[in-house]
């Protein structure tokens, strides 16, 4: 969900529109908006997307220099006109925008209706916020904010408006994202910097348990006593032509042909003038890595993939072991940490729930969190010791590509980090592998450079039901990253799975025409890759595979190859996954499918 708020002198109906469509790349189901309009509220709010609710106001005078709006993506109550959001008061005195859960809404709900007569008009956890501030109003919105806050509990960050105290916002914020923003004459709230970027690049983030009172003079940020809370001024340096498409069909072709850019600037950041490894604002020293005798890598989704080849890098580099785990399981599964271990969250929003959640467990039981995060200043991030931030710049487009490829940049420079520190890899090694990531957004470029080739096989394939990816080692974790992005964009239905295992059990769905794509970059284990190739090609399987350049024997078992420039293999997956990235997004714009808003996927999942 996104929040979108502004208080100032102007008519805000677009200004505030034009906030959530910066938003929608969160996902969502429905949007609306507030206004206070001449002593009242006005309300609109709409199923589906954001010009719907356009169309549906374009012929309407709607007025107010005070409002707030909202993308919705539903969790408690179906997608509807009702359910969206804001949700107003039995009086409708009081809107409200709200994301994130209230977890004790069914009990508040109760005592709403029992003790205060209150009739509710939606299925939503979230009205019951814009009750009770209504049912606790005395005359000064920031009170009754605090009140009903009292009696919330769960993880949300909300704004209300008062029709009483036109020129006011009154937002809260508890593990969920939240921003102030400071115009020229007008003040604003948001859930997300994209939202404000084009109009103000002078933030404050607010942090948890703090309440932020706009209006159009200034912006005061208060603890849950009402002490006044002195916080510095961020400046956003992201422009806002990063925000959006620069001529590109979609923002995920966008982001593909971002990668080079983006891994240069991960790497650079990260590398002194001599090739040695910075660690500026990192506070791990060598008897903390010393001391631990355990990584465990948690994240959702592509992050989580990337903690996959995160582990082949660590162990092979610093020679500890690794565990990768999504975080939804970790949380739940009373795992094995305590102070000698630590705990690597990887998260490009830094707002997943369960990857937060699991790291407040690991944190609870004592071990170190370092994060890998892209959005500076969000949840994962300060919640850790320490943060390695990727710098992918915003990412849009729900299906992640070059977070991906930047959390990997990541990975390899805390595995080589750890590894000289430790004395576990030589100095020789070290160069070595310096050098190759540095070699590696000319490689990206070159591969796509040459996107035609892949967009054709997309045009032959895209008609297809289901697709395989197979690997081994390092390239079984770019598998399951391929497979996913198919999958998100296309609704393609792929699998993933280590090509060795394929006998035991996959192998049996293969049949004339079935494609497999085979990841086969890894020389070491290149002859046992080809009789994974030559089994399914047996079955007549139509194989892709792909291959570092020169490796030109794999032509004979292949129906295709894509080829990648050569590289060492412990560096591979930054240059496989390009090509399959392409071909995800080919095969959807074949398929004429919303490729940068897939159904029923969301970018930051900030709920359970
Ligand atoms: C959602 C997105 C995925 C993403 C995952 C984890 O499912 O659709 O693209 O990989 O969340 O998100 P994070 O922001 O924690 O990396």
């Amino acid at each position: 969900c996104g929040i979108v708020g502004y208080v100032g002198n102007d008519n805000c109906r677009d200004i505030i529109i034009d906030g959530l469509k910066k938003l929608e790349y969160r996902g969502y189901d429905s949007a609306g908006i507030a206004l206070i309009d001449k002593g009242s509220i006005a309300v609109r709010k709409q199923k589906g997307k954001i010009e719907n609710l356009e169309r549906a106001i374009a012929g309407e005078k709607l007025y107010g220099t005070t409002g707030i709006g909202h993308t919705r993506w539903a969790t408690h109550g179906v997608p509807s006109d009702e359910n969206a959001h804001p949700h107003s008061n039995q009086d409708e005195s009081i809107a409200i925008v709200h994301n994130g859960i209230v977890e004790n809404y069914v009990e508040l709900k109760e005592w709403l209706m029992a003790e205060h007569g209150i009739h509710f008009k939606t299925e939503t956890d979230s009205e019951v916020i814009a009750q009770l501030i209504g049912v606790l109003n005395k005359g000064c919105l920031e009170d009754a904010v605090l009140a009903a806050v009292d009696k919330m509990k769960g993880a949300y960050a909300f704004a209300a408006i008062s029709k009483d105290e036109p020129g006011k916002i009154v937002a809260f914020r508890k593990d969920a994202p939240l921003i102030a923003g400071l115009g020229k004459g007008c003040n604003f709230i948001a859930s997300d910097i994209p939202a404000l970027l084009k109009y103000l690049d002078k933030i404050y983030l607010i942090e948890n348990g703090e309440m932020v009172i706009c209006t159009p003079e200034k912006i005061q940020i208060m603890d849950q006593k009402k002490n006044p809370i002195k916080r510095d001024v961020l400046q956003v340096t992201w422009s806002l032509e990063d925000a959006e498409k620069e001529g590109y069909e979609h923002f995920m072709l966008k982001e593909i042909h971002e990668q080079p850019k983006a891994i240069r600037e991960t790497l650079m950041r990260r590398l002194d003038d001599d090739d040695q490894i910075k660690l500026d604002g990192i506070s791990l020293t060598l008897e903390d890595l010393e001391n631990f005798n355990k990584i465990y890598i948690v994240a959702c989704g592509t992050a989580y993939h990337a903690g996959l080849v995160g582990k082949y890098a660590i162990e092979k580099m610093a020679r500890v072991p690794v565990e990768v785990d999504v975080a939804s399981e970790f949380r739940y599964r009373d795992p094995f940490v305590d102070d000698k271990t630590l705990f690597i969250a990887i998260s490009q929003s830094g707002e997943t729930l369960d990857t937060l959640a699991a790291l407040r467990e690991a944190k609870r039981k004592g071990a170190r969190v370092l994060s890998i995060v892209n959005v500076v200043g969000s949840s994962v991030a300060r919640e850790s010791d320490d943060v390695f931030y990727t710098w992918a710049g915003p990412e849009i487009a729900v299906a992640s590509t070059k977070a991906y490829t930047t959390q990997l940049v990541c990975m390899y420079l805390i595995a080589l980090y750890m590894g000289k520190l430790k004395g576990t890899i030589s100095k020789e090694y070290y160069a070595e592998m310096i050098a190759e990531l540095k070699a590696i957004p000319e490689k990206v470029e070159k591969i796509i450079e040459k996107a035609g080739e892949v967009e054709e096989l997309a045009k032959f394939l895209y008609n297809r039901d289901q697709v395989f990816f197979i690997g081994r080692g390092i390239d079984s974790a770019v598998a399951y990253e391929g497979s996913l992005k198919l999958k998100e964009v296309s609704y393609i239905n792929s699998f993933a799975i280590a090509a060795g295992e394929l006998k035991h059990g996959t192998i049996a769905l293969m049949e004339p025409e079935t494609i497999v794509i085979a990841l086969a970059s890894q020389d070491r284990l290149f002859d046992k890759m080809y009789s994974n190739i030559v089994e399914v090609k047996a079955r007549l399987a139509h194989v892709v595979s792909i291959a570092k350049e020169g490796n030109t024997k794999i032509e004979q078992e292949s129906t295709e190859v894509i080829y990648i420039p050569n590289c060492a293999d412990e560096v591979t997956p930054l240059l496989t996954v390009i090509p399959l990235q392409l071909f995800a997004y080919y095969v959807a714009r074949e398929r004429d499918e919303d490729i940068d808003k897939p159904r029923n996927l969301a970018k930051s999942v900030t709920v359970e």
